[in-house]
């Protein structure tokens, strides 16, 4: 289905036995579990979190249901709340046309909404999700999206969700520019990213950098690449994409269990509303009927929210480019 190359050299990869030989610069690269793996020194912080934390959570992926009334169900929630904002997103960038090819950057443990589209493949630095993403998807590489085992023009759509804000910033320009020699011309690219805000909650947060560098950066995930909206449009332009859509993600109005992973510590002691609002976030979610209801509302209130404040009040964006 699709030839790779030596991300090193560029020169295409024959296969022997359980490995990848490169006859350009002799290098070669395993294959494990049927996973072509390009990465030599893991990288530490999302190996130590994906063994410690939530990585199990990421490594599930978005598969949804396969009993009828809860897939009906998921449907539904996907799209209506404020949860399913990145789903509808996808759905509304996503065409199906014959052998539509379909790269997932920092794939986790894959979306299935992305298989209705085409053939996928999947790329991670960590091997863990990658195995459920196998699965799911054609194909799942191991490899750092910094330097892409694929040749140029080969996809019709490049995709990620929630993965350019863990990019450090010395590094998204080399990530940009493989998007754009392995992307067709005339393809697109979306993504959802994480973005500094300079709306009152993030401003609140950032009064207490330490606090703010635990909660707003560590602890969910690493976010420590992230920018503002208008950079990253910036960079954008810089790799000479054509922005064909640009959104915020959410401002103020979160999906309840976010405001209870941001501020559900010490930051609680810092402001009695916060307070507040993270002990009636955590009764909410107790229940899962209540916790659906509250944030399909929610996704209605935000609906108005967007349409009344700025880019930059944006948790994060959600864009689309053209080659
Ligand atoms: C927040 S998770 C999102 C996972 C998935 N896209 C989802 O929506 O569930 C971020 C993912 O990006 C991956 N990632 C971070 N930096 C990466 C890089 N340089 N190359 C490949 N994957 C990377 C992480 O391993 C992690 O699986
Ligand atoms: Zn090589």
């Amino acid at each position: 289905m699709l030839n790779l190359i030596c991300p090193k050299c560029k020169t295409p990869l024959t296969q022997l036995n359980q490995e990848l030989q490169c006859k350009g610069c002799q290098k070669t690269y395993p294959i494990i579990d049927g996973i072509p793996s390009f990465i030599e020194n893991k990288d530490k912080f999302y190996h130590e979190y994906y063994q410690t934390q939530i990585g199990t959570k990421w490594a599930k992926g978005h598969v949804g249901f396969k009993n009828p009334i809860l897939s009906t169900l998921y449907y539904i929630w996907n799209q209506t709340s404020i949860v399913g904002k990145r789903y509808r997103f996808f759905q509304k960038v996503l065409r199906k046309e014959r052998d539509t090819l379909i790269l997932d950057l920092g794939c986790g443990g894959g979306y299935k909404l992305f298989i209705r589209y085409g053939n996928v493949v999947g790329v991670d630095l960590e091997l863990a999700p990658l195995k459920n993403a196998k699965n799911l998807y054609r194909m799942a590489i191991h490899a750092d999206i910094a330097t892409l085992p694929f040749e140029d023009n080969t996809f019709d759509y490049i995709l990620s969700a929630d993965v350019m804000g863990h990019i450090p910033v010395e590094n998204k320009d080399k990530v940009l520019s493989e998007i754009y020699r392995v992307l067709k011309k005339g393809g697109k690219t979306a993504h959802v990213i994480e973005t500094e805000s300079n709306n009152f909650l993030f401003r609140f947060a950032q009064k207490y950098p330490d606090l703010y560098r635990k909660s707003f950066i560590e602890d969910i995930g690493g976010h420590f690449g992230l920018e503002a909206s208008k950079d990253v449009l910036n960079r954008f332009n810089k790799h000479k994409f054509r922005s064909i859509k640009v959104e915020k993600l959410w401002g103020i109005i979160w999906p309840t269990e976010e405001y209870v992973n941001r501020f559900d510590n010490a930051y609680k002691e810092k402001s009695r509303s916060i307070k507040m609002l993270v002990s009636i976030c955590k009764v909410l979610n107790k229940n899962i009927i209540i916790f659906g209801i509250i944030n399909i509302l929610l996704g209605a209130i935000n609906y108005l929210v967007e349409a009344v404040t700025p880019l930059e009040h944006g948790a994060g964006i959600l864009v689309v480019h053209k080659k």
